[in-house]
Order: structure tokens, then C-alpha cells, then sequence
């Protein structure tokens, strides 16, 4: 859209709609506009079709509009500021699951996402968040978050009054954001126990404390992630940590989407967007390495794996210029299971070895 319009007031060439700038130069309203030239434009013909196609309207103080999210229509704020709204990340890539994850988000149905450690599911929330400008509240619940940060807590104020401070679950409901529990299989039973009644169909929550009933606020949306769907861990790999979630608890979630690793061209695109002075031929070497460990991992052959975040985090190092054995044992090596080292360094090395010698 270039076109611009003439204002009939000043002369002056103006970009897609007048509005601005006959309050802003004019101390003119669009009404008085409207009957004053009432055969004047007051927005150019491509600003008003984009107004039409993207559904703008103003909802309080806020333009909304609608636009296309990893497939899915999604309703984003204009112009909001909130220091929990996420920042995008442009390198982000989108997959297939994402849109499933978006339309949970947009038409507020539970979604609950799976998978292996690193692939991006914390991410993809965030991005979404970013983009359609939405605060998101995260919370990790390994079993660092406690009862009280997630319900909240008594404390005694300033003026030595002792009063109630809000947890992270009925803030992120009051105020209408997006709570991401992530690791809901790390999840101690008591905030599951908490969360089954926010999840009921039209669910709310009793603060037994206050007594106060909260109602959930339109906008507030609950996503959780996790490395196992709940049934214990298959590979082992996740065991220690995960509890095996109650099936009517899981059953609550309206949606389940599984996010896998990106697929090989996919994360060299990734890999290469976040590490643009890399040469694409390593790029591509690391991430096969990568597919046969995955693979050695899923036949059992291997404890460990090795996640997109380890590979962005030796890429990282590579790009300052360390060596790659030295890259490699201190960004993933060092971090794996004595068993698994050996065949991890000869994996890498069989792949990314031939391009020294090249
Ligand atoms: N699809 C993707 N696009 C961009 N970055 C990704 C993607 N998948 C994973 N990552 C990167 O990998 C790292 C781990 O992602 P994260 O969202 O924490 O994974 P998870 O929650 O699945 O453990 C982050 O640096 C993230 O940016
Ligand atoms: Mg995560």
C-alpha cells in the first residue's frame, strides 16, 4: 500500500489515512472532516480495504485486527505495551503443530504440548504471545514453584497490615493473560489438585484463603507444556523428574499437540538464521549428526540426545571461533551420562570430521 491523499485543508501529501494528521496539524475530527468535505477521502482506497480485510475494530482503547498466524486467523492488539508481552523472535521457525497451538490460543481452548526437551515448545507460545501482543505469565513447575508462589500468599505490607499478595494463577486470570505451566509432568499434585477446578468447563478458582471466587478474565489462556504426555516416561530419559499425571487430569486439556524436532532442512534454516557466518556445509553436518543421536536415542541405543538448544548452543561457541572438539565437549559432552560420550564425539566427529580434511 503506497497510495497517499492530498489533505484538502493544507495540501500537504499524507500516507494511508488523515486521521492523525488532521487531529494532530488541524486540531480537526474526522466527524467535522466528514461534514465539512463530505466528497474528500479521509483514508486511501488500499488503508480502508486493509481495515475491511483485516477486521479492524477498536474494542475499549484497543484496535484489534485480525491476521494470519502459522495458518490460523488470530486476533492481535495494535500498539499495546506490557512488560509481558514477549518479544518476537524473527529467526523463529514454524511448523505444521503451530497452528494447532495457535487456534487453541486464539479461540481459548487448554492446549496441552508434548515432546522432547529443546524443540521449541515454550518458544512457540511466546511467539504466538508476540506476535498478536498478548502478556504471557510463565511458570515453571518442576518443583521449584510452590504452592504459595502459585496461589499466592499472607505477607505483612508497609504499614504493617497483614494482607493477601496474589500467586501467579489468579494474577494471570484477573488481569486476562496467557499462564504457560511448563513441565505440568514435574508438577507436584497439590497445584494439579489448584488447576483441576480453573480447568472445569467454565472453571474458576476458590482462593480458600480470602474466600474471594475468581472468575477468569476473557482473555486469560492456560497452555501447558511437557516432555511426556503424562504416562511416564518411555524413554527414560525424562523418568526422574516426571510423575505420571492422572488420566481424568489430563483428560481436561481440550487439545494435545505434539511438537517433534524440526525436520532436518528446517533446523539448518534455523541454525543458519541465528549463525549466518557459519558455512551452511557444517550447518547441515551438525544437524545429521544430530538425526542419527536422536535416532540411536529412540532405539534405545543412547540415554540421552541431543536438542536443537545444544546445537544452537555449540554454534554459538563455533562462531567465536573455538576449536570444535573443545565447542563440543563443553557444550554438549561435558553435559551427557559418561556411556553416551564416546559415541556422541565419534557421531559429530564422522559427520563434521571429512570437512576439515576437505
Ligand atoms: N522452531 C523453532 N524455531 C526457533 N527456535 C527454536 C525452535 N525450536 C527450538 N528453538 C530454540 O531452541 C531453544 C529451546 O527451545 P524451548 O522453547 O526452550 O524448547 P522446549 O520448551 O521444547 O524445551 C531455544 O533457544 C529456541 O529458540
Ligand atoms: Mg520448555
Amino acid at each position: 500500500m503506497s497510495d497517499k491523499l492530498t489533505c484538502p485543508l493544507c495540501g500537504q501529501k499524507i500516507d494511508f489515512t488523515l486521521v492523525h494528521h488532521l487531529r494532530d496539524e488541524h486540531k480537526v475530527e474526522p466527524e467535522t472532516f466528514r461534514q465539512q468535505f463530505p466528497d474528500k477521502p479521509i483514508h486511501s482506497i488500499g488503508f480502508t480495504g486493509f481495515i475491511k480485510s483485516s477486521e479492524v475494530r477498536k474494542l475499549g482503547d484497543i484496535l484489534h485486527y485480525k491476521l494470519d498466524v502459522a495458518g490460523t486467523r488470530m486476533t492481535a492488539r495494535h500498539g499495546v505495551d506490557h512488560p509481558l508481552i514477549p518479544i518476537s523472535d524473527p529467526t523463529f521457525v514454524w511448523t505444521d503443530p503451530c497452528q494447532d497451538v495457535a487456534e487453541a490460543i486464539e479461540h481459548n481452548e487448554r492446549a496441552f504440548i508434548y515432546g522432547p526437551s529443546g524443540t521449541g515448545k515454550s518458544s512457540l507460545v511466546r511467539q504466538i504471545a508476540a506476535i498478536t501482543k498478548r502478556p504471557v505469565r510463565r511458570v515453571s513447575l518442576n518443583g521449584e514453584t510452590s504452592v504459595s508462589d502459585f496461589i499466592g500468599h499472607w505477607t505483612v505490607n508497609d504499614q504493617r497490615q497483614t494482607v493477601f499478595v496474589n500467586g501467579i494463577l489468579p494474577a494471570a486470570m484477573m488481569e486476562g493473560h496467557i499462564l504457560q505451566l511448563d513441565e505440568v509432568d514435574a508438577m507436584q499434585p497439590e497445584i494439579g489438585f489448584i488447576l483441576q477446578q480453573v480447568l472445569e468447563p467454565n472453571g474458576h478458582l476458590l482462593l480458600t484463603d480470602t474466600g474471594e471466587d475468581i472468575h477468569p478474565h476473557p482473555d486469560f489462556r492456560i497452555v501447558a507444556t511437557a516432555n511426556t504426555l503424562g504416562f511416564g516416561s518411555d524413554s527414560g530419559l525424562y523418568s526422574s523428574g516426571t510423575h505420571v499425571l492422572n488420566f481424568s487430569w489430563l483428560d481436561r486439556w481440550d487439545v494435545v499437540v505434539h511438537i517433534d524436532y524440526l525436520p532436518a532442512d528446517q533446523e539448518v534454516d534455523l541454525l543458519r538464521a541465528r549463525h549466518a557466518s557459519l558455512k551452511k556445509d557444517l550447518l547441515t553436518c551438525l544437524v545429521t549428526a544430530a538425526g542419527d543421536l536422536r535416532r540411536a536415542h529412540a532405539e534405545e541405543q543412547l540415554s540421552t540426545t541431543i536438542t536443537t538448544r545444544r546445537l544452537l548452543a555449540l554454534c554459538s561457541r563455533l562462531e567465536r571461533g573455538n576449536e570444535f572438539a573443545r565447542a563440543l565437549a563443553t557444550t554438549v559432552l561435558n553435559k551427557v551420562p559418561p556411556e553416551d560420550r564416546k559415541v556422541i564425539g565419534e557421531t559429530f566427529d564422522h559427520h563434521v570430521g571429512p570437512l576439515s580434511k576437505s
